[in-house]
């Protein structure tokens, strides 16, 4: 989600919280809102709006010539659909107290059922909703103090969040506070701007403070004060800015595909969150399936179409090693006209970022049709997929602006793993300790992914001289096969240059004749059980003078310069897990190649992110 406010004695402000807001339609455009005090008001007022944050613009009428402090919103739906009732802001019963907020409430259930009983009504299924009321709810015990109860409320809630609030009681003042979502604050003369990222406050001023987290702050026009939740006064240097508004949209990166790449390690993070428990056993509360339908299903089908597919792929390595039930992966637009064997015995997984991909949304109806019990794991919430699957996993990756995915996968593939861990749980093939032993690997992998990310400037040089390669393949065996298909396919998007994966074993079989010097081959050997067969494999390559990279866990001694090209050490963990942290370097590769030959990064020709033709 996008936030931005306004304190200070301009005409207009709601124009301008607006206007700034647009700088930030990239985090999210669900729905937009605005909420202002305006000076002699008795009430706060809020406009809010679904769709996107022109739809908002059109219908301001008077209200943009509007003067106070203003707080505005760009939504991504976590909780509750993207319409005009689960749009920010959201107030308290009173109409007094208006909030926004970017992030997640962890607890806001137990929350919501309290307040219930203390007779507050809810207009909306958002989380944030329940944030407004407590604050509510703490002024009876805070001598009416905004500011007290706020800290009160706040200090009651666990997830993620930036917030911003502003009130009639208070009317030049908004309240910020942040725990993980990111905020700034612009510095101006006598005025001062809040927002969510830089550059929405970029064309009033470059003196930016970054918040951090767990910081609680009062804005008026003539001073910032910073504190902890607590109330100790804290310190934050003051930032220049010094870049454009494009770079700094694209958070200092060139490319919204190297931003996402860099957003990984975070976004694995959230797609884990809630998910697991302090004593690391998988909690999925969103999903209604009992034991007895899970033990039901004699078949897994899963769904995707380009890269959700790829997923899939990794999806079935691991569910038939853990679940000992068949598992077809299916392209959508084959499954939906193949006359699919599926039934109510059939479990069937689809997998979309968008969830508007007009032929897994085919496909998801055919399933259905048939009898099976649909799963849908999806990043837009309330997206046609979403609202139409039995059963919905949000991935909680954030609006994906590149074409080419690449949180989406690494977050898909998460969600997945959670899954099938939950599955072996509920149907007790694996015991609890088990579970908790896989579950600490995965919550590892963000600190892993991190370390990855390092291997940038090396992966960089490494694709310059790559760039001149005609042709590539990308090889593996089992779960390092389904990575080599997603890594062919980012190369394929964004550098234009021809790729393939192949099964390792399967290059002898035909293509290996086209192997020769100016090709490359990429190939992947994390699996331990492979490692041998993979290492055969890499010496076809070379003694046919292709150009080879080999993908290695840390400490591999099999695979050195003396035997391929190039080799990239990424680190270990558990087998099943490798394919997070081996299509990282991938995704660098390709984004790299493609930076050396001039493309179109973001918005590749001739693709677009979300298919929704046949
Ligand atoms: C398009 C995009 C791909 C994406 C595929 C499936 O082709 O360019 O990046 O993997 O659609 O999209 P979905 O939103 O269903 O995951």
């Amino acid at each position: 989600c996008g936030i931005t406010g306004y304190v200070g004695g301009r005409e207009g402000s709601v124009r301008l919280v607006l206007d700034n807001l647009k700088r930030l339609e990239y985090r999210g455009y669900d729905s937009a809102g605005v909420a202002v005090v305006a000076p002699n008001s008795p009430t706060v007022t809020v406009l809010k709006k679904a769709g996107k944050l022109s739809n908002l613009m059109n219908s301001l009428g008077d209200l943009g010539a509007s003067s106070g402090a203003a707080i505005a919103h760009t939504r991504w739906a976590t909780h509750g659909r993207p319409n005009d009732g689960n749009a920010h802001p959201h107030t308290d019963c009173s109409g007094r107290i208006a909030l926004i907020h970017n992030g997640i409430i962890e607890n806001y259930l137990d929350l919501k059922e309290q307040l219930l009983a203390e007779g507050h009504t809810f207009s909306s299924d958002t989380d944030t909703e329940v944030l407004v009321h407590l604050v509510e709810e703490r002024l009876k015990t805070s001598n009416g103090s905004l500011e007290a109860a706020l800290r009160s409320a706040l200090a009651s809630v666990t997830g993620a969040y930036s917030i911003c609030v502003v009130s009639e009681m208070e009317p030049d003042v908004i309240y910020a506070a942040k725990t993980a979502s990111p905020l700034i604050i612009g510095l101006g003369e006598g005025e001062n701007f809040l927002a969510s990222d830089i550059p929405a406050v970029m064309e009033y001023t470059r003196r930016v403070l970054v918040l951090e987290d767990g910081d609680f702050v009062k804005i008026t026009p003539d001073q910032v004060t910073i504190t902890t939740l607590e109330g100790e006064l804290l310190q934050r240097d003051v930032f220049a800015v010094t870049w454009d508004v494009s770079t700094a949209s694209k958070g200092g990166y060139d490319h919204f595909m190297l931003k996402e790449i860099h957003e990984q390690p975070q976004t694995i993070r959230d797609t884990l969150r809630g998910r697991v428990s302090d004593t690391n056993q998988v909690m999925f509360p969103e999903l209604k399936l009992s034991r007895e339908q899970l033990l039901n299903f004699n078949r897994i089908v899963i769904v995707a179409c380009g890269t959700a597919y790829h997923a899939g792929m990794v999806a079935k390595h691991f569910y038939e090693a853990l679940l000992r039930r068949p598992v077809e992966v299916s392209v959508a637009s084959e499954f939906r006209y193949s006359d699919p064997i599926v039934d109510q015995h059939t479990l069937a997984i689809i997998i979309s970022q968008s969830g508007e991909t007009a032929d897994t949304l085919a496909a998801l109806r055919e399933a259905k049709v048939k009898g099976a019990t649909t799963l849908a794991v999806v990043n837009v919430v309330g997206s046609s997929i979403a609202r139409e699957s039995d059963e919905v996993i949000y991935t909680y990756a954030g609006p994906e602006i590149s074409v080419a995915s690449t949180k989406a996968y690494t977050t898909q593939l998460i969600a997945l793993y959670l899954v099938g861990l939950y599955i072996a749980e509920q149907e007790n093939r694996l015991g609890p300790t088990v579970v908790a032993g896989y579950v600490e690997l995965l919550k590892a992998l963000p600190a892993q992914v991190a370390q990855v990310l390092k291997l940038g400037p090396e992966i960089k040089e490494l694709a310059q001289g790559l760039s001149k390669s005609s042709s590539f393949f990308f090889l593996g065996r089992g779960f390092d096969y389904a990575v080599a298909m997603e890594a062919a396919l980012k190369l394929k998007e964004v550098s234009y240059i021809h790729a393939e994966a192949y099964a390792a074993g399967e290059m002898k079989h035909g293509p290996l004749a086209l192997v020769e010097p100016g090709v490359t081959v990429v190939c992947f050997a994390t699996q331990s059980a492979l490692y041998d067969k993979m290492l055969s494999n890499v010496k076809e390559i070379t003694a046919r003078d292709g150009g080879a990279v080999a993908l290695v866990k840390d400490g591999d001694e099999g695979l050195d310069t003396r035997s391929v090209d190039s080799v990239l050490r990424i680190p270990s963990t558990h087998d099943w897990f490798m394919p997070i942290l081996a299509i990282v370097p991938m995704q660098m590769l390709a984004y790299y190649i493609a930076a050396a030959l001039g493309r179109e990064i973001d918005q590749p020709r001739n693709l677009a992110k979300s298919v929704t033709v046949e």
